[in-house]
């Protein structure tokens, strides 16, 4: 018997990625390959890369460093850069990394069986061509089996923020179809997974014939009730008060809404062609408020876009406190070549974004805390997820609104709901005791 072969698979990035990297290890698994966690056992080495910043890519670049060794020990191990850095740099990654064997873009993941074969034979390869159809509708991600699993949707996106690079390393917006996505996650409810987040870069435009993400969302829902359903990314202008209403219509769909603003300040929202303005923004959050009571919404930042004033930066901070929201995610503004906004100059010095970061920040944090103060005393349901990191006496898990809560185990176990009363909040977690399971 042949002895089998080994992957090894380090995935950088947003969670389409992770979900990305699901398809690849089922690829590969069907032509023979078995994971493996270690890299010295392994025979091929992938990397998932992400280009969305440059920090992430200068990260990976770390990482090839340390394939680059790995490859002089056993130089028969063949070396893969996958996904949004191998379709930004291509022949630039191969030429100037002389260890990597395949650079393949987020489209070519069927071909990857072929193109080791190839290059266990010497021959280095290149796929990067972009599709207008592949959804990888038909292949079944290969996960471990857990509480949480990531559904891609949809993949691409139409909507060229001047300063993101996705429509260029991801292609245009294609949909999965409903029938697929819904016999995906019946699958999971089967085999005993609690909750599934629905993925896509702009999962809004989601489309197979007549329905649409509000019609997705449902019959997804309907599946299991005990199942969570989550989704992200949102954008705002495309969230439609249908989708609003299913939210608020299925117990099962989270009360959970990431909502990237990116800045409070419409000269700068034009520039970065987000299509809405503030005041779209602020209505869809009063609509949402009102119709989802305790709803949990978070956001994505930049700051020190081109031309960023300390007025614009303030408006940003204005806008948070107007909001509450529960959490943000937020960023420095990196160039990205062939990018609009790359042509605008990078005008803001390094030193004035990390202040204005910082500010941004410490604003969060007080908001976050804030609200997470008034749950203090109160009972919140959550699902187990895992032994808590710091303490094995105690377990966590989330709330329907994606709030971290970390409790002391009594009795139940992982997978399972149970209430618990909150004794105390920091900005990012809830702790307290379970009082009951269900
Ligand atoms: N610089 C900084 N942040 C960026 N993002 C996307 N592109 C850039 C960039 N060039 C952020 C946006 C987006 C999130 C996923 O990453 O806030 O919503
Ligand atoms: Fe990038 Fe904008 Fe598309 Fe999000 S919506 S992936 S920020 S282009």
């Amino acid at each position: 018997m042949t002895q089998k072969r080994h992957i090894y698979l380090e995935t950088y990035g947003c969670q389409m990625n992770v979900a990305d990297s699901e398809v690849v290890l089922r690829v590969m698994h069907d032509a023979g390959y078995d994971r493996t966690d270690e890299m010295v056992k392994a025979d091929v080495i992938f990397v998932n890369t992400c280009a969305v910043r440059e920090n992430a890519e200068e990260r990976i670049y770390g990482r090839l460093g340390a394939f680059r060794n790995r490859k002089k020990t056993k130089p028969g191990v063949v070396v893969g850069v996958l996904g949004c850095m191998a379709e930004r740099l291509r022949k630039d990654l191969m030429e100037s990394e002389s260890h990597v064997d395949l650079v393949v873009g987020p489209d070519e993941y069927r071909r990857l069986p072929q193109l080791v074969e190839n290059a266990f034979a010497g021959e280095k390869g290149i796929a990067v061509r972009l599709s207008r159809v592949e959804n990888y509708d038909d292949i079944v991600p290969l996960r471990t089996d857990g509480i949480s699993a990531w559904v891609s949707v949809m993949r691409g996106c139409d909507k060229f923020c001047t300063f993101c690079v996705v429509p260029f390393t991801r292609g245009r917006e294609r949909s999965r179809t409903l029938t697929g996505v819904v016999k995906e996650v019946s699958e999971l409810s089967f085999r005993g997974f609690k909750e599934v987040t629905l993925l896509g870069q702009n999962v809004n435009s989601y489309r197979d014939g007549d329905n649409d993400f509000a019609n997705l969302l449902a019959s997804v829902a309907r599946i299991d009730s005990f199942m969570r359903v989550r989704f992200t990314t949102s954008h705002p202008q495309d969230m439609s008060d249908k989708l609003v209403h299913t939210i608020a219509e299925y117990p099962n769909i989270c009360n959970y809404i990431h909502l990237p603003v990116q800045s409070g300040s419409d000269r700068i929202l034009q520039l970065m062609n987000r299509t809405y303005d503030l005041g779209h923004y602020l209505k869809l959050v009063e609509r949402i408020k009102r119709a989802i009571p305790g709803v949990s919404l978070s956001t994505d930042i930049i700051s020190g876009f081109p031309t960023e004033t300390e007025d614009d930066h303030r408006m940003t901070l204005d806008l948070l406190r107007r909001v509450e929201y529960d959490g943000a995610f937020t960023f420095k503004y990196s160039p990205r070549e062939n990018t609009k906004a790359w042509h605008m100059g990078d005008d803001i010095p390094d030193e004035v974004k990390a202040e204005r970061l910082n500010e941004i920040i410490d604003l969060q944090r007080e908001i976050s805390l804030r609200k997470n103060r008034e749950l203090v005393g109160k009972t919140v349901e959550v699902l187990i997820e895992d032994e808590s990191k710091k303490s094995p006496k105690d377990f966590c898990g989330r709330t329907d609104t994606n709030k971290m809560v970390v409790f002391s185990k009594n009795g139940s176990c992982v997978g399972q709901y149970v209430h618990v009363n909150i004794e105390k909040a920091n900005s990012a977690t809830l702790f307290g005791n379970e009082i009951s399971h269900n």
